[in-house]
C-alpha cells in the first residue's frame, strides 16, 4: 500500500508539473482506466474537461451508468451522443482492421470537435497496451490489432508534445490499487475491462443494430447471472459475442432459422494471456434458457473454451 501511496504522490504532482495552466482533456470511458485517469486529473486539481463519447457500441443501459457513477464521484463529464454516426460510418464494412480504424478515426474526430482548441490530451494507455501497439509497428508477422488509441492522429499529437499518459507504466491490478486510493467505489474498480470500439468486436462481419441489441441483451443476461451467482468478481471479463450464422431449430411449433450467440469468461493477469473459465453448468444452463426464450434472433447458445493464444481475448 506505500508504494501506491507514493506512486500516487508522484503521478499527481507529475500531472500538475507536466499540465501546468493548459487545459486538458480526456476522454472517460466508464471503464476502469480512465474513470482513475479523470480522477486523477481532478485530483490533481488541473483545469480539465472529461469528455464522454457514447458511440452506442456500449453495452445495455451503460452511458446512463457511467454519467451516474461520475455524478455520485462529484467528478462533471461532458457527453456527445453519437451512436447514429457510428453505424452509418459502419455501415457495410466487415474487415476486422477497418472497422477498428473506422471507430478510432471517428472516435478521434467526435471527441476533438468536442474539444475543440484544447492544448493537451490525457489518455488511461495502460503498459500492455504500449507493449502491444509497438509489437504492431515493429512486425508485419505479428500484426496483432490496431488499438484505437493509437491510431495515425493521436501519434500526430504524440509527436508534438501534447499527450499525457500518466498510467502507461502500470498494469491493471495497479491501476485497480490506484483507484482505491484514491476513493474510488470498488463496483467501478471491479468492473470488468471493455474494449474502445465496443461490441464492434464482438460482433463479426457488419454491425448492425439489429446486431448490437441482440448481444446486448445476450450480454446483459449472461452478466446478470454471473453477479446472481456470485462469479462476476472471479472472472477476468466475460461477454457474449454474435456468431452471425444462421443454423435451423425449432420455436414454439415453428422451425427457426436464426443465429447463435457465444458466451466467453476468462482469467487473466494483465491480458496477455487468458483462460477461459469453468464455469458452472448451472450458470451456462439459466443463461441458455433464458437467452432462448427472451432474446429474438438466437436459438442456438455457445461457451468460447479457447485460450490467449492462440485465441484473443474478443472476437476481432
Ligand atoms: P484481446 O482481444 O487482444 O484483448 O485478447 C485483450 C484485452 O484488451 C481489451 N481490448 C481493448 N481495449 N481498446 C481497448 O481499450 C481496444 O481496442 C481493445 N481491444 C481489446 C480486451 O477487452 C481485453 O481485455
Amino acid at each position: 500500500a506505500f508504494r501506491i501511496e507514493d506512486f500516487k504522490r508522484e503521478i499527481v504532482d507529475g500531472i500538475r508539473e507536466t499540465v501546468g495552466d493548459r487545459q486538458v482533456v480526456c476522454g472517460v470511458s466508464g471503464g476502469v482506466d480512465s474513470t482513475v485517469l479523470a480522477v486523477l486529473l481532478h485530483e490533481a486539481g488541473v483545469n480539465v474537461r472529461a469528455i464522454f463519447v457514447d458511440h452506442g457500441l456500449m453495452r445495455k443501459d451503460e452511458g446512463e451508468e457511467v454519467r451516474n457513477n461520475f455524478h455520485r464521484m462529484g467528478v462533471p463529464i461532458e457527453t456527445v451522443d453519437c451512436a447514429e454516426r457510428f453505424l452509418v460510418a459502419l455501415d457495410g464494412e466487415d474487415d476486422p482492421e477497418k472497422k477498428r480504424s473506422i471507430i478510432g478515426n471517428l472516435f478521434i474526430d467526435v471527441f476533438w470537435d468536442a474539444v475543440g482548441d484544447a492544448e493537451m490530451l490525457a489518455q488511461g494507455t495502460l503498459y500492455p497496451d504500449v507493449i502491444e501497439s509497438a509489437s504492431n509497428a515493429k512486425s508485419k508477422a505479428s500484426v496483432i490489432k490496431t488499438h484505437h488509441n493509437r491510431v495515425a492522429r493521436i501519434l500526430e499529437l504524440q509527436a508534438e508534445g501534447k499527450v499525457l499518459e500518466p498510467l502507461a507504466e502500470l498494469f491493471k491490478d495497479e491501476v485497480r490499487a490506484l483507484g482505491i486510493s484514491l476513493g474510488i467505489p470498488a463496483d467501478i474498480l471491479n468492473r470488468h475491462p471493455f474494449p474502445g470500439p465496443g461490441l464492434a468486436v464482438r460482433c463479426p462481419g457488419v454491425v448492425t443494430q439489429e446486431r448490437l441489441d441482440i448481444i446486448r441483451e445476450c450480454d446483459a443476461i449472461f452478466i446478470n447471472q454471473l453477479k446472481e451467482q456470485g462469479w462476476y468478481d472471479k472472472v477476468w471479463q466475460a461477454y457474449a459475442g454474435l456468431v452471425p450464422v444462421k443454423t435451423v431449430g425449432v420455436k414454439g411449433d415453428e422451425r427457426s432459422y436464426e443465429w447463435a450467440i457465444s458466451l466467453r469468461a476468462v482469467i487473466s493477469e494483465d491480458a496477455m494471456t487468458a483462460d477461459w473459465v469453468e464455469l458452472p453448468y448451472s450458470i451456462l444452463r439459466e443463461t441458455s434458457h433464458r437467452i432462448l426464450n427472451e432474446v429474438k434472433g438466437i436459438n442456438r447458445v455457445l461457451y468460447d473454451v479457447s485460450t490467449k493464444p492462440p485465441a484473443s481475448i474478443e472476437w476481432e
